[in-house]
C-alpha cells in the first residue's frame, strides 16, 4: 500500500481502500488480522497519511477530500471489525470442539489395593500397646554396630554376634550392619527420651538366612521396652498376657522358658498358646496339630529383664531404675495365626495372597 496524496484522483484512494479490504478479507485468523492493523488503519497507513495531508489543501478541496478520507476510514474500520467478529466466532467454535470434555465418559477404574497383612498385624499389635499408654519408637534399618551389639552387651568377637547371622555393610570396617533385631531401638530410646519409658518399636530386621519356606533374610519384629523405678518380672508377664488377649482374644495364654540373651538377665523365650488347637493337641488323647506340631505352644520371641549393663551403656542409673524388654517375630505370629505355610508369600507382594486377608482401611 502506498501513501496517498489526498488531492489525487479519487481512484488512488479507492485503490488503497480496495487493497486494504482485500488484505482484511484474506486474514486467515485473528493473529494475522491484528498484525495487519497498523498497515491498514495505523498512524502510518495510507489513510492516516492522507488525513495528515489534508491541511495543506486549499479550503474547498479540503472539505471534499476530508469527506472522502473519512468515508474510507469508516469503510475500513467496519470491514476490520466485521472480519474480527467472524474470526472470533470461528476460533470460539474451534476451541469448543478441540477442548471438549466428554462428561459422560467412564473414568478408568483403578483396582482397589489390599493392605499388606504384615502391615495390618503390626498396627494391631502396636495399637494394643498404645491402648495401654505406650508410645511408638523407631530406629534405622542400617544400624551402627554399637547400637546393634556393643551397647546391648554383646562381647566383642563373641560368637553371639555370629549367632545373629549378621549382614555387614560395605566397606569392611564401616561399623554399619543391617540391624539383626529391633533391640538397638531400646538403646536409642533410653538415650533420647525422658524416663520412665514405655515404648514399642515395630520394624524390619535382616539376617544372612537363606530364603526357604520358614526363613527369610528380612522379617518383621516388634520390640517392647519398659524402664521405670521398681519394675519386676511380674510387670513383664502381666504386659505380655494383656497383649496376647488383646491380640488373639480372651483366654489366650503365654509361657516363658529360661533362655539367654546378652541384653536381658534373666532371659526367657516367649511362647504363645497355639491359636489353632488352643493347646488341646498336647493334652492326652488330643487331635494332632500341624500348626504347633502338637506342642500346644508356639515360640514367638524373647524377653527378659533389661541387663544393668545396657542401662549403664545408655546412661541410666541401674541402682534406681529397672526394666523389662521383649522382642517378637511378627511374620511367624501371622503365619501361625492364618495357617500360612510359606514365609516367602509375605515378601512377594502377590495380591492373590494378600487379598484374602481382607481389605482393611
Ligand atoms: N532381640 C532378640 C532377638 O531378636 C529378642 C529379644 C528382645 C530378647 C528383647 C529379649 C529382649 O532374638
Amino acid at each position: 500500500m502506498h501513501a496517498l496524496d489526498p488531492a489525487s484522483p479519487a481512484g488512488a484512494l479507492d485503490a488503497a481502500r480496495d487493497d486494504a479490504l482485500a488484505a482484511i478479507a484474506a486474514a486467515a485468523d485473528l493473529d494475522a488480522l491484528v498484525a495487519l492493523r497498523p498497515a491498514v488503519l495505523g498512524d502510518r497507513s495510507p489513510v492516516a497519511l492522507a488525513r495528515r495531508g489534508l491541511g495543506s489543501l486549499p479550503g474547498p478541496d479540503r472539505a471534499e477530500a476530508g469527506r472522502r478520507v473519512n468515508a474510507v476510514v469508516t469503510a475500513l474500520t467496519a470491514a476490520y471489525d466485521a472480519r474480527r467478529a467472524v474470526l472470533q466466532d470461528e476460533r470460539d467454535a474451534r476451541v469448543l470442539v478441540e477442548e471438549a470434555v466428554d462428561v459422560t465418559a467412564l473414568p478408568g477404574r483403578l483396582p482397589v489395593g489390599a493392605r499388606h497383612p504384615l502391615t495390618t498385624v503390626q498396627e494391631r499389635a502396636v495399637d494394643a500397646f498404645v491402648a495401654m499408654g505406650w508410645e511408638v519408637a523407631e530406629g534405622p534399618e542400617v544400624e551402627h554396630e554399637w547400637f546393634n551389639f556393643d551397647a546391648l552387651n554383646f562381647p566383642k568377637d563373641h560368637p553371639a554376634r555370629e549367632m545373629q547371622d549378621t549382614l555387614f555393610v560395605a566397606p569392611e570396617g564401616s561399623g554399619l550392619v543391617l540391624r539383626t533385631h529391633t533391640s538397638p531401638v531400646q538403646v536409642r530410646t533410653l538415650l533420647s527420651r525422658e524416663l520412665p519409658v514405655h515404648v514399642v518399636a515395630p520394624g524390619r530386621v535382616y539376617r544372612a538366612d537363606a530364603l526357604d519356606a520358614t526363613h527369610s533374610p528380612v522379617f518383621a519384629q516388634l520390640e517392647g521396652l519398659c524402664v521405670d523405678e521398681g519394675i519386676t518380672m511380674a510387670h513383664l508377664r502381666g504386659t505380655l498376657d494383656a497383649f496376647a488377649v488383646a491380640m488373639f482374644g480372651p483366654g489366650m495364654r503365654t509361657r516363658l522358658r529360661p533362655s539367654f540373651f546378652p541384653f536381658t538377665e534373666p532371659s526367657a523365650e516367649l511362647d504363645l498358646q497355639c491359636f489353632h488347637c488352643l493347646g488341646r493337641s498336647a493334652e492326652p488323647g488330643g487331635e494332632p496339630c500341624r500348626v504347633c506340631s502338637s506342642e500346644g505352644w508356639i515360640e514367638v520371641g524373647g524377653c527378659g529383664m533389661v541387663n544393668p549393663a545396657v542401662l549403664v551403656a545408655a546412661g541410666v542409673d541401674p541402682e534406681r531404675y529397672s526394666g523389662f524388654a521383649f522382642g517378637m517375630g511378627l511374620d511367624r505370629t501371622l503365619m501361625f495365626r492364618h495357617g500360612a505355610t510359606d514365609i516367602r508369600d509375605f515378601y512377594e507382594g502377590d495380591q492373590r495372597f494378600t487379598l484374602p486377608f481382607g481389605l482393611e482401611a
